[in-house]
Parts: C-alpha cells; sequence; structure tokens
C-alpha cells in the first residue's frame, strides 16, 4: 500500500484563511509542508516558553556550580533537584528506557552521555550537558558546553565553532523558506574551520512531545526540507567534530554516541518558535 503523505488540510466546514491558501499553494507545487498540529497556538508558546525559562534556569544553575573534579552523576542530581523543585519533569528520565535526568556528553562523546558517578570531569575536558524539561505538559530543550579548567585552543575552537554554527543556523531559518536552508549554512561554517558536520543526529520539532517532526538536518541535504511556517517550535542543535562526520553508539549502554575517530565534538542547542520575522529563541 502506498504510504499517503501528510499535509495541509483545511477543516471541513471552514473557508481557507490567507494563511490556509498560502500553504495550500505552496503544497500544490510538491513542497513538503507542516501539518496543522505542528502549528502551535499562542497558548501552547506561552506553556513551552515557561518550561524554557526553567530550562534555562537549570543551565544557569549548572554553569555556577560545574568544576573540575565534579562528577556527572553530582550534574545528574543537581539537574533533579532543582527541576523538581520547580514543579517541573526531566524530559530524560525513563524516555526509551533512558535512565537519568539529562545527557552529559565528554570529549569525543558527541550526545546522550549517560551521567555517572564514577566518572569525573578533568582539566582540559569539554563537556555538554543537554536538559529537557516539562512543564504542564509542555517541552523545552537546549544544551550548552563547559570548557573544564585549562581547554586546548584547538578544542575551545571547535566549542566556539559549534556555537558560531548554532548561530548561522538561526540566522538561515527564515520563515516561508525551507528547513534545508539550515543545514546548508552551518556545514558551509564548520567547513571553513576543517571541522565535520554529524550526520546521524538531528534537531527536531518539539513543545508537545519530546521529538515531533519536522526533522532539522545540520548537514547540507541538498534537499528542500520542510518549509518553515510562523508557529512552528523547533530545536537546531549542530554537533560538530574535530575529525570525521561519522559516529558510532556504545554497544555496552546502546546510548551514548561516540566520534568513529574518537576525537573531540562540541554541541550547542536552543529550542524556537518561528515568527513572521524569523526565530525567537524560547530556551535564553
Ligand atoms: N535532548 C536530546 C535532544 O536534543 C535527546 C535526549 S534523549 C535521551 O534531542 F533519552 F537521551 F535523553
Ligand atoms: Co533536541
Ligand atoms: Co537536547
Amino acid at each position: 500500500m502506498a504510504r499517503k503523505r501528510k499535509n495541509w488540510v483545511v477543516p471541513e466546514g471552514t473557508t481557507p484563511t490567507p494563511f490556509d491558501l498560502r500553504i495550500l499553494e505552496i503544497q500544490a507545487k510538491g513542497h513538503l509542508v507542516p501539518t496543522r498540529q505542528l502549528i502551535k497556538t499562542p497558548e501552547q508558546i506561552e506553556g513551552i516558553r515557561r518550561a524554557g525559562e526553567i530550562n534555562t534556569a537549570i543551565l544557569d544553575m549548572l554553569e555556577e556550580k560545574i568544576r573540575v573534579g565534579m562528577t556527572t552523576g553530582e550534574i545528574d542530581r543537581l539537574v533533579a533537584d532543582f527541576t523538581e523543585r520547580h514543579g517541573a519533569i526531566c524530559a530524560p528520565l525513563n524516555y526509551e528506557g533512558f535512565p537519568r535526568h539529562c545527557c552529559t556528553s565528554i570529549n569525543e562523546v558527541v550526545c546522550h552521555g549517560i551521567p555517572s558517578d564514577d566518572e569525573e570531569l578533568w582539566d582540559g575536558d569539554i563537556l555538554n550537558v543537554d536538559v529537557t524539561t516539562i512543564l504542564n505538559g509542555y517541552y523545552a530543550d537546549a544544551s550548552r558546553m563547559f570548557c573544564i579548567g585549562q581547554v586546548e585552543p584547538r578544542v575551545q575552537r571547535l566549542v566556539d565553532c559549534a556555537r558560531e554554527c548554532l548561530e548561522i543556523g538561526i540566522e538561515a531559518a527564515q520563515p516561508w523558506h525551507y528547513v534545508g536552508e539550515i543545514g546548508k549554512a552551518i556545514e558551509r561554517h564548520a567547513r571553513q574551520d576543517g571541522f565535520s558536520v554529524v550526520r546521524d543526529l538531528a534537531g527536531h520539532g518539539t513543545g508537545n512531545a519530546f521529538h515531533e517532526d519536522p526533522v532539522i538536518d545540520h548537514y547540507d541535504t541538498r534537499q528542500r526540507g520542510m518549509l518553515l511556517v510562523p508557529g512552528m517550535v523547533f530545536t537546531i542543535e549542530p554537533m560538530i567534530n574535530m575529525g570525521t562526520h561519522e559516529v558510532f553508539i556504545d554497544e555496552e549502554d546502546g546510548w551514548t554516541v561516540v566520534t568513529e575517530d574518537e576525537l573531540p565534538s562540541a554541541q550547542w542547542e536552543h529550542t524556537f518558535v518561528m515568527t513572521e520575522d524569523g526565530l525567537e529563541i524560547l530556551t535564553h
């Protein structure tokens, strides 16, 4: 049986608005457009924004606490306690069986590192902490890099470049343009420094669930991808590698994503809402 492509549908008995007509026209040209459910209501955006405020406060709190000698298990407890005190829920815990409250990814670990009491932060490490908060059913997802002590210049450059890639991705994401422009701009920037972009993991729609459509690739797929429409909520979260873009998943835990050549990787992530003027950050 042929799979039916999901598309933009005007509810029966209602007249199409100018917004509907604009999307229908683009859809008729054969472009991928969002479904109606991907366009958040102002109420939903407000809910995601409030989840984002707590998510940001968690990462700010970690900036104060993270230091050499701390374990990633301690970071996990800080995230869990802060979230609970603010009446929110840590989305990663039990998500598809994930065993902790956040992801902590050191050096060659690209993402989905599992916090552990046996894992200490050392001088020169780079650490990504990825936090996702649920408040009143709404999700906000963001991550930052933390440089532990004195980091080598080339590694520091990787961290800075990954952050620039996020900023460049934000600028490239324009309403009534396409998702594909994001990855194209990011890959161009990463390559300028001789770095590569991870392809096996992507940004994603979010807000009403942890992971929604669309897929936000961070490399140049040479495809247009989905139309970006005001009201869509999604993440951009480029993972930039010092060496090869290839990654593998640790067989022992089934989660930890590691660079194939075991050279370092850096990532920054925000959750956004698309507006008529471009992206607004909901995890600032
Ligand atoms: N927060 C990650 C993301 O940016 C997803 C983590 S899934 C988990 O999409 F189960 F590992 F927490
Ligand atoms: Co994400
Ligand atoms: Co995340």
